[in-house]
Parts: C-alpha cells; sequence; structure tokens
C-alpha cells in the first residue's frame, strides 16, 4: 500500500516539475521566400499586432535561430565550434530556455518580466521575444560571442522576413533584471533581444 502511494506521488511530482515544459514541433526545414527576396526585404520593425505565434513557426524559428542542422552542429557558426549561444524565449507567462537538442522549452522562471526587455512600446506586442545569452566559459572571446549573437539576430531577421513577420534586434534591455529573470549564472551575459511578432 505504502510502496502505491510513494508511486503515485512520484508520479504527481514528475507530472508538476515538468508541467510547463512546452514540447516543440520538429523543424519543418523546407519552403519560405526565395534567398534574394529575403535579403532585399529584410528590415527592422517596431509595432507588433498582438498574436499568437503558430507551434510551427515558433519551432521553426527557434531552429533557424539556434537549432542543430547537423549532428551536432548548429544554424550558426560559432568560433572554434564552442557553441557558447543560449537562446531564451520571453512569453507572457515566463521566461524559457530553448533547449535545442531535445526541441523543448524548458521553464526558468514563471511571471511577466517584460518590464526587464526595456521599450515596452516594442516588446509588449510581440509574439515572443527571443533573448540571446553568451556562455563567457565556453566562448573563444567575448568579441566571438557577440559575432554569434549577431548571427542568430541576422537568421532571425530573414527567417521573419521570409514568413510575413516583423523584427528588430535590440540592445536597449535592463542587463540586471534580465539577468535575474533568466538566473543567469556569473559567466552568462545578455547580448542582444530580439522581439518577433505579427506585423498585420
Ligand atoms: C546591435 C544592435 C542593437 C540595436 N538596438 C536597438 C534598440 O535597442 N532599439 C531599436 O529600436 N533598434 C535597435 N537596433 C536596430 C537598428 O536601429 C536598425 O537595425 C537600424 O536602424 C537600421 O534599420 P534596418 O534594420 O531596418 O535596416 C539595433 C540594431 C543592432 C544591430
Amino acid at each position: 500500500m505504502k510502496k502505491g502511494f510513494l508511486i503515485i506521488g512520484l508520479l504527481c511530482f514528475t507530472a508538476v516539475t515538468h508541467a510547463q515544459e512546452i514540447k516543440l514541433n520538429a523543424p519543418s526545414k523546407k519552403g519560405g521566400k526565395p534567398l534574394m527576396e529575403v535579403v532585399n526585404g529584410r528590415h527592422s520593425e517596431r509595432s507588433f499586432v498582438k498574436k499568437e505565434m503558430p507551434a510551427q513557426i515558433l519551432s521553426d524559428l527557434l531552429w533557424v535561430a539556434n537549432g542543430f542542422n547537423r549532428n551536432d552542429k548548429r544554424t550558426v557558426p560559432t568560433a572554434q565550434d564552442r557553441q557558447e549561444m543560449e537562446l531564451y524565449v520571453m512569453l507572457d507567462d515566463g521566461v524559457y530556455f530553448y533547449d535545442a537538442k531535445a526541441n523543448v522549452l524548458k521553464p526558468v522562471q514563471k511571471g511577466n518580466f517584460r518590464k526587464a526587455l526595456g521599450q515596452e512600446n516594442i516588446t509588449s506586442n510581440a509574439a515572443v521575444n527571443l533573448i540571446m545569452v553568451g556562455d563567457l566559459s565556453k566562448a573563444a572571446s567575448r568579441e566571438y560571442a557577440y559575432f554569434a549573437a549577431g548571427c542568430i539576430s541576422q537568421n532571425v531577421y530573414l527567417y521573419a522576413e521570409s514568413k510575413g513577420l516583423g523584427t528588430v534586434a535590440r540592445g536597449s534591455f535592463n542587463r540586471d533584471e534580465l539577468t535575474k529573470a533568466l538566473k543567469l549564472s556569473e559567466k552568462k551575459e545578455v547580448m542582444l533581444v530580439q522581439p518577433v511578432g505579427w506585423i498585420k
């Protein structure tokens, strides 16, 4: 009898601790506008219409930004293949870590942390706000980590243009508040944030 309770207890505990993990769709890796048209259209958007992002688009966006496109290599380059970049996603209910290998969003902290992003006029109507974090304990150098953040940003710009979404790279955020919201350790640095949303 006691053993039964223990198993039920463990199952409940597992359900509670994993309740908020968001399983992502497999990235589609196809379609979109031709590259030359996408590059021709790339631009920054700062005004969004509040609308949800369909699950497939969210999965594809994250994969484009920092997913794996070969066994253990990513869609963006990093110096010496250190893969120091981490991607976090801020949704209305909290912040999540993009675990690209497992293809899930892992909850980091529940709550509304939008203020930490700064420029709420830009960020609050975006469907998602991406946060690029460099792990300087892995990076060949801080400069190279910033370069990698730029690569992620451009991938996001190009995907957004391809899908009729809007986006803008943003360097003006509250570093201390974001560091706390993401529960970052000392060697991890927020480098860039990027809202992605619907423009009509
Ligand atoms: C590193 C970086 C930081 C930026 N920070 C901000 C920002 O904090 N807020 C903002 O509205 N735009 C920001 N931008 C977007 C630029 O203002 C924008 O790219 C520039 O005006 C050129 O416009 P375009 O992207 O449409 O070509 C940033 C761009 C970069 C590359």
